[in-house]
């Protein structure tokens, strides 16, 4: 019996492109206060956030995905990608995945591609994914998006979610390379914890609630359509999960994290959590990299919408170590340290 041919060796993902994009119509807490039993004052206050950007009726989030792989692609100067990895809460549809569409729109047919459920998290799954699809021999280019039309499957009455969550896209493109380059994608620290999926969710539409487009039989619980958050919890666990991640992937570094870190990138949730995990971790205020003012919570959008914006505007530049962080629905989080690689935001 002959050998199965070795996976190459020693084989490492770089970043070679970063891209975001955020649909063009802004809605401030002003407008919102004036439909809901709210206010700027309070949302501000509570959340950091003043304005995000919010999908047309009839804009899905391939639309935005396709926008920020895009530019991503731009960014690393190539038009070819080996497959697509899409992070995402708000898929066109529930079946089939997201991803292959967009790697379609992208002329990446024939790519591998596939969706990643880890709601807020999602994008570092999707970057460790794409990191072993390279080391595997997969492909020598990946293509990792987040993406998340967020405010289609929030309850517009909902004054708790509907003040914090909004839509955009963030891309970046992974390419075969050695691993002691900057960019290099290293240890992903992961983990999840599904006796907490309560916190944050979607109860109605799969398989335990069915849509009420699906064969439901006579009683059946159709179950809520909107996403759900309980939000005090949530506060604490993001907290908890996004420091001692941080802290896990700053020590596989071999980095102090007050001390070495150059940037802080973590899922802007909610701007009083950034700034309670960056102050136990001790970063410096003038290191932490955020958007979320005018931007919101992005979902899975969120970090690498983040990058680009940072990039874009010189905040974030070749040689910055940076820790990247998040913490979702599952419960779900991660984090990972690297050094940022010499890339023009597309
Ligand atoms: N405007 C005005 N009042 C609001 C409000 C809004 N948009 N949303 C909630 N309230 C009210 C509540 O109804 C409650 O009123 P009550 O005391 O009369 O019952 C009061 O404010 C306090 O509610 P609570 O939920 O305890 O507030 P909070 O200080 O915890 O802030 C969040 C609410 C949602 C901002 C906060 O819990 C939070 O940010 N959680 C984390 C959310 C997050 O980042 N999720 C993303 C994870 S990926």
């Amino acid at each position: 019996m002959s050998a199965v041919p070795a996976t190459p060796r020693g084989r490492a993902a770089v970043i070679a492109g970063v891209g975001g994009y955020v649909p063009p119509n802004v809605v401030t807490n002003d407008d919102l206060a004036a439909r809901l039993d709210t206010s700027d004052e309070w949302i501000r206050s509570r959340t950091g956030i003043a304005a995000r950007n919010v999908v047309s009726p009839g804009t899905a989030t391939s639309d935005l995905a396709v926008e920020a792989g895009r530019r991503a692609l731009e960014s690393a100067g190539v038009a070819e990608a080996g497959a697509v990895v899409l992070a995402t809460t708000t898929p066109d549809r529930p079946c089939p995945a997201t991803a292959p569409e967009v790697a379609s729109r992208l002329g990446l047919g024939g790519a591998a591609a596939f969706d990643i459920a880890s709601v807020c998290s999602g994008f570092l799954y999707a970057l460790a994914v794409g990191a072993g699809l390279i080391a595997t021999g997969v492909a020598e280019r990946v293509l990792v998006v987040g993406a998340d039309a967020f405010t289609t499957i929030i309850d517009p009455q909902d004054r708790g979610t509907a003040v914090i969550f909004a839509d955009g896209a963030g891309a970046v493109v992974l390419r075969a390379g050695e691993p002691t380059e900057a960019g290099v994608v290293g240890t992903v620290v992961l983990g999840s914890d599904g006796a907490r999926s309560d916190l944050i969710e979607v109860p109605g539409g799969g398989s335990r609630h069915r849509s009420s487009h699906a064969a439901t039989g006579d009683g059946a619980d159709l179950g809520d359509p909107y996403f759900r958050m309980r939000g005090r919890e949530t506060y604490r666990h993001a907290v908890e999960r996004m420091t001692s991640a941080s802290r896990q992937a700053a020590a596989a570094a071999g980095w102090d994290v007050s001390r070495d870190v150059d940037r802080f990138a973590a899922h802007q949730a909610n701007a009083r959590i950034l700034a309670a995990v960056a102050d136990r971790l001790g970063v410096r205020p003038q290191r932490r990299l955020s958007n979320i003012e005018q931007v919101g919570n992005t979902g899975a959008a969120s970090v690498p919408l983040l990058l680009a914006e940072a990039t874009a505007a010189g905040a974030l530049t070749a040689g910055h170590r940076l820790l990247l962080t998040a913490f979702g629905g599952g419960l779900a989080w991660g984090a990972t340290a690297l050094v940022w690689p010499d890339v023009k935001a597309g």
